[in-house]
């Protein structure tokens, strides 16, 4: 579907101003601008998206709705019976989750000689890492360091991060790094062999490496080969839907849930690891969403029946360049290497509004205002709110050719619909990206439970209450990895017991005595409106 009528000739508007604004930066907010707009018109902020919890380690703390209603929610099986004195699978490490942060686990744990099983609920690889795009921060440039990094992470997560997780993503990094190009993953270059870098929001260096605009892809490849290569044994399409514990209330395994056959598989392991994802498919206060179908906070509350502590479950992601136009991109990201090479964003007067590098936070409460409050935003057919991204000043700034070049996923993605974003702006206004928090982990990914990791989205504190671009693909591979060794070590010292679910039974009974009924069960396994 090609711009209309009516849209050619509001892009008619942006050609014009946009010679007065090639090599202009709009001046950044200050720090009490930046606190004002996102109180005002940021999605954590409306108070209505939001409910206390009554039950659980965390009872009381706010959550949004769409959060509370799974933590809120009865077990997948209750009323099932099982044997739990049987075993499908015996391993070491039981690592829950196919993407990024699952394989790195599941590589280290079996570079440290433990057996290991990953249990997916799709397909391995078809997970959130797959569709990350922009980039990996890590300070390997001579202008860079470690500390300037972790600044950087402390600064954007408006210094709630918890200081010893930064510090090991940002020592971490770039062997990360190393490891990712030692197993065969190729980032951009220039002829002499240096990493390529660019800004990305709230960077003081240029320090986002990617290949092209699908570095999750080529990152996601590089370790599902590996985890091929080394015979690694993955079960797809078998989600967990309850941890098991043993008798000291340690993890022990999970219960799998068979998504083609509809069988109950009991895994022991001595050590398990969370990798589940996030919760974008939850779609907080009804915005559309950027994540892969499955992220539908699968783990946080297995983790959370099992008494896994939480931190800001209520801070949510939302990434300022969603698609807006054509309908058929409605949500889907337009990656933020778009605004880090020069695009930005405009209001129907083709105007900036706000510099285009401010964070994700800031910079989607001054998209949500210029459309709520002044009223500016790009009238659509469909009537969603939407502003312009100038992606023809990528080429203009950086020389024809640069979006075919770096961005080829995004130019075919918009192509599809006729739109060629080397000659028109984009469509776009912010989409659910990313939850903030999760289960609270330390430095080595441990959780609040024994023999409990969590890597990846599913864990919280790293990034604060706003992650900046490149960090994600970043702390999955750091805390997959140091979760992976870590289980493998800890699970030498288990000697395997008996199994329970008697946490299960304990927590639909603090719901029942909190006069919490009804059908709703969790994990969800996939949004409410897929076909099952
Ligand atoms: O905009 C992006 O490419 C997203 C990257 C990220 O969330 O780290």
């Amino acid at each position: 579907m090609a711009y209309t009528a009516q849209l050619k000739e509001l892009v008619k508007i942006v050609e014009k101003t946009r010679p007065s604004r090639v090599g202009v930066d709009h001046p950044r907010m200050t720090p009490e601008e930046r606190q004002e707009v996102l109180e005002r018109f940021h999605p954590d902020f409306i108070d209505e998206g939001f409910r206390r919890i009554r039950v659980g380690v965390d009872k009381g703390s706010r959550l949004p709705q769409q959060m509370a209603d799974i933590f809120e929610s009865r077990s997948r099986l209750d009323g099932v019976e099982l044997d739990l004195s049987k075993s499908d699978y015996e391993v070491d490490v039981l690592v829950i989750g196919g993407g990024g942060a699952g394989a790195a686990a599941a590589l280290e744990a079996h570079g440290g000689g433990a057996s290991v099983m990953i249990a997916t609920k799709l397909r391995f690889g078809d997970a959130n890492t797959m569709m990350a795009q922009g980039g990996i921060q890590a300070a390997v440039k001579a202008n860079d360091r470690p500390d300037i990094h972790y600044l950087d992470i402390m600064g954007g997560g408006r210094f709630e991060n918890i200081p010893e997780l930064v510090r090991a993503a940002v020592l971490d990094a770039p062997q990360v790094i190393a490891w990712l190009e030692k197993l065969g993953a190729m980032f951009d270059k220039d002829e002499q062999g240096n990493m390529l870098a660019i800004h990305g929001g709230g960077t003081s260096r240029k320090r986002m490496h990617a290949a092209r605009d699908y570095t999750g892809a080529e990152i996601m490849r590089t370790l599902r080969d590996e985890a091929y290569n080394r015979e690694i044994k993955v079960v797809e399409f078998c989600p967990a839907v309850e941890l098991l514990l043993d008798a000291k209330g340690r993890a022990a395994g999970a219960v799998l849930f068979n998504l083609e056959t509809e069988e109950y598989l009991i895994a022991r392991a001595k050590t398990v690891i969370i990798a589940t994802g996030g919760s974008g498919r939850l779609h907080f206060q009804d915005f559309p969403t950027s994540n892969h179908y499955g992220a539908t906070a699968d783990g946080l509350i297995l983790g959370y029946r099992a008494g896994a502590k939480t931190i800001y479950a209520d801070s949510v992601q939302y990434h300022p360049t969603g698609g807006a136009y054509p309908p058929q991109l409605l949500g889907l990201l337009v990656t933020e290497k778009t605004r880090g090479l020069g695009a930005t964003p405009l209001n129907v007067k083709g105007e900036q509004f706000v510099f285009h590098l401010e964070t994700r936070d800031v910079e989607s409460s001054a998209i949500i205002r210029e459309c709520q409050e002044r009223k500016l935003g790009v009238p659509l057919p469909t009537g969603v709110p939407a502003v312009w991204l100038d992606s023809p000043l990528i080429e203009i700034i950086h020389g024809e050719g640069t979006i075919e070049r770096q961005l080829p996923a995004m130019l075919r993605q918009f192509a599809r619909f006729d739109v060629d974003i080397r000659k028109d702006p984009m469509l776009i206004y912010p989409t659910l990206h990313y939850q903030n928090g999760g289960l609270l982990i330390d430095e080595h990914a441990r959780s609040t439970v024994e023999n409990l990791y969590v890597a990846g989205e599913a864990a919280g504190g790293i990034h604060g209450r706003n992650r900046l671009m490149g960090n994600s693909l970043l702390d999955i591979l750091v805390f997959g990895r140091r979760a992976g060794r870590d289980a493998a070590a800890a699970s030498r010292e288990v000697t395997p017991g008996p199994v329970s679910l008697e946490h299960v039974q304990s927590y639909q009974r603090e719901l029942e005595e909190a006069g919490i009924t009804g059908d709703r069960v969790s994990p969800l396994l996939l949004p409410h409106y897929t076909h099952r």
